[in-house]
């Protein structure tokens, strides 16, 4: 076998150069080189990626047979609606997230299930086999068909796994394997990423399902300035505070259905359980209505889920009011706090203003704006707002509202638990009543301020 050569990739232009430097000579970017490894016209590498001289042959798209995707169900209904209906055969799924927030336990509680039906290899580079059977043990999951194998060299893995050939291989964690091909250390961004190359170039020839599991960096990335994130088919992250009772794994990317899912899960002493009513659990309030409190109808994927605003105002002893928001986007608040000024006449710049979306979650949607913007004022004027009352709408620069997407499923899911009246954007406002819910329909914000 032929020796690999090594060389040294720019991860910002993709310069490459022989010697390693810690500024680029092209693009002047620091630190960016990452060992890489230089494809060879022959030997080993180059039959891996399939050039060994031969042509390849080019075919019509309506001469690919298929046959029909089959998804196989995961055991947790919410997993499966993450994946878009289940795991499709051949499938490469990433799971990301911060440590301790329940990687592990989700991954061995669905491969146990699944090793009754299909052979099923959980290798683990992170933890000793007694510390895997022991947590199964704990939980009280079927162990009897699930193999087991702690080894972190990828090359001897697929090895085995040609032998073995099992349908589900899972690796817990990519960071931790290492190819011979390179001399860095395991974790770093080439090994982590000729690690997964090898893994999913067998995963796709043998049409084996694969599991991996990812770290995150501190900047929120999967390690690997999200090289990690191309290769695969679906990547799946892992939200909430591994000190909170609720997880969300949130598909961020995937090949086999709708991005932006979300599935809620709860960590329990018996592992994550997974919440099939979630609007039911962000929804528990106090009885005393509070002010800078109200219920906003979000849009997840798809389906709607209730949860609650909470803003806090307060005068600032600041040259730099301070503007925090917790599971909402910064620059939306500043924005959203210069149109309540200009067109709401609501000045805030002596005050610190805190957003915070209860239970851990993240919202991405600007249907969250108008929960925000009477949030904000209930905080600011001390006066709690009706426990009936359900919003959602996006708020313009020019102090419009504007309509947002499944306004319709929205408002049933908030008469489902019971709102009463609702504040939205006119154009969502159904044209015949809903239920005993009344609603309004408003074009501006002082429109909407003047309701409350
Ligand atoms: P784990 O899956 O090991 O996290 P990761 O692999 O993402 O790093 O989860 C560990 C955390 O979950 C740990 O803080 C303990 C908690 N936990 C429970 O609360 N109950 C349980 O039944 C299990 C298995 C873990
Ligand atoms: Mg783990």
């Amino acid at each position: 076998m032929s020796k690999t050569k090594v060389i040294y990739t720019c991860q910002s232009c993709g310069a490459q150069a022989p010697k390693w430097s810690g500024q680029c000579g092209d693009c002047k970017a620091w630190n960016s080189f990452i060992e890489d490894i230089k494809p060879a016209t022959s030997g080993r590498h180059a039959r891996l990626q399939g050039y060994a001289g031969n042509q390849s042959a080019i075919t019509t798209l309506s001469d690919v047979k298929f046959t029909e995707q089959t998804y196989i169900p995961t055991h947790f209904a919410e997993l499966d609606r993450v994946l878009g209906g289940g795991i499709v055969p051949g499938a490469v799924i990433l799971i990301g997230g911060d440590p301790g927030i329940g990687k592990s336990t989700i991954l061995l509680q669905t491969l146990c299930h699944l090793s009754q039906q299909h052979k099923t290899l959980y290798i683990t580079g992170e933890e000793s086999m007694q510390q895997v059977t022991m947590r199964a043990r704990r939980l009280d999951l079927p162990e009897d068909k699930l193999q087991l194998l702690t080894e972190t060299n990828v090359e001897r893995i697929i090895n085995t796994a040609q032998q073995e050939q099992p349908q589900i291989i899972a690796i817990d964690s990519i960071q931790t394997m290492y190819t011979e091909l390179l001399q860095s250390a395991p974790g770093g961004v080439g090994q982590v990423r000729e690690s997964t190359a090898q893994l999913v170039q067998f995963a796709k020839k043998t049409n084996t399902i694969l599991f991996l599991i990812g770290h995150v960096t501190k900047e929120g990335a999967l390690a690997g300035p999200r090289v990690l994130e191309h290769m695969v088919d679906t990547v799946l992250y892992f939200e909430g505070d591994s000190n909170q009772r609720f997880r969300m794994l949130r598909a961020i990317k995937n090949r086999f259905g709708a991005v932006n899912e979300l599935g809620v899960f709860a960590m329990s002493d018996r592992g994550l359980r997974e919440v099939s009513n979630p609007s039911a659990i962000f929804l528990s309030r106090d009885t005393e209505p509070a002010p800078g409190s109200i219920i906003m109808a979000t849009w997840e994927g798809t389906r709607p889920m209730l949860v609650e605003v909470q803003a806090l105002v307060d005068t600032s002893h600041l040259g730099n009011p301070r503007r925090v928001t917790l599971g909402l986007e910064a620059n939306r608040l500043s924005m959203l706090l210069a149109v309540l000024n200009r067109h709401g006449g609501v000045a805030t710049y002596d005050q610190d203003v805190f957003v915070n979306v209860v239970g851990g979650v993240r919202i991405t949607e600007t249907a969250s704006d108008l929960a925000c913007v009477l949030a904000i004022l209930s905080s600011l004027r001390n006066k709690p707002l009706p426990q009936d009352l359900i919003v959602f709408g996006e708020v313009g620069l020019a102090g419009e509202l504007r309509p947002v997407q499944s306004g319709q499923e929205r408002l049933r899911e908030a008469a489902k638990h019971g709102f009463k009246r609702a504040i939205v954007p006119k154009a969502n406002a159904p044209k015949e009543k809903l239920g005993d819910m009344e609603i309004i329909g408003v074009t501006r914000l002082d429109e909407a301020l003047n309701h409350i």
